[in-house]
């Protein structure tokens, strides 16, 4: 775990306060080395925590980070088996360094077919961590863009049904308090390394106007110094959100 970092020199106000993070490419590592591709799933632990520190480091507010998505799935039953273990035991092992450093833990995602057990250790890492103010992590588990999506409009109509909501009670600001964690700000950096440019479902109504940044390094491989590379790209970029300067 990286215990000193130089963070770069960037004002605030062109810093993210939200970062997204797929966790993309532990597979593929392992596979280069002849490994299991549960040994690269293991080495993503550390980089998680380097992440962790690192956005403390930014003073970055918020970060997310995609652990398994609802089209994980699809995975071999031995593979799924292992994450679904994986999640659970990083959070068993890590909830104290997190809750140490003051971070707080909130899970993401949906709750049909997510293990018992990796949801016990979710809700006891965010009971530990609630109090904590120096950052938030969101744990997204059996997450899936589309799914949170359709998952807010089934409560929408639910509540119209009851009378609760009329069709124009539904704005852009608004319909955010329908997703799993209403609390979560706008994506402002989605990072994804290991070589793919695609967003794979997360995050998409948060991403609306988030920047972009894909770095061509394997997940067991990122380092802090990677993600205070993307932040430099990040502070370069003009966000327009559709206006002009
Ligand atoms: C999306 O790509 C990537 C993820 C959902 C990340 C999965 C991460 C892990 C399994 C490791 C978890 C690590 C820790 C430390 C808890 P995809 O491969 O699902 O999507 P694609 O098929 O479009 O590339």
């Amino acid at each position: 775990m990286t215990e000193e970092l130089t963070p770069p020199n960037i004002p605030v106000e062109f810093r993210p306060r939200h970062i997204a993070l797929v966790m993309d490419g532990n597979g593929r590592w392992a596979e280069q080395r002849g490994l299991k591709r549960t040994e690269g799933h293991k080495r993503g632990e550390a980089v998680l925590l380097d992440m962790v520190a690192a956005c403390q480091a930014l003073d970055i507010p918020y970060l997310s980070a995609y652990a398994f998505s609802t089209e994980n799935w699809r995975r071999s039953a031995d593979e799924v088996r292992f994450l679904m273990g994986f999640n659970r035991d990083v959070l068993t092992r890590q909830k104290m360094w997190l809750h140490e450093r003051g971070v707080k833990v909130r899970w993401v995602g949906r709750r049909p077919r997510l293990w018992r057990s990796v949801l016990r250790e979710l809700e006891s890492a965010e009971e530990l961590t609630k109090n904590n103010t120096s950052m938030t992590l969101f744990m997204c588990v059996n997450y899936g863009g589309r799914a949170e999506i359709i998952d807010g409009v089934r409560e929408i109509v639910r509540k119209a049904q009851r009378g609760e909501i009329r069709p124009d009670d539904i704005t852009e600001k608004n319909f955010h308090t329908f997703l799993d964690e209403p609390t979560m700000p706008d994506v402002d950096l989605f990072l994804r390394p290991s070589g793919e440019k695609r967003t794979s479902n997360f995050l998409l109504w948060q991403s609306a106007y988030a920047e972009m940044v894909y770095q061509n390094k394997l997940f067991p491989d990122y380092t802090p110094q990677d993600l205070f590379d993307a932040v430099e790209e990040y502070a370069k970029r003009d966000r327009r959100f559709g206006g002009t300067k």
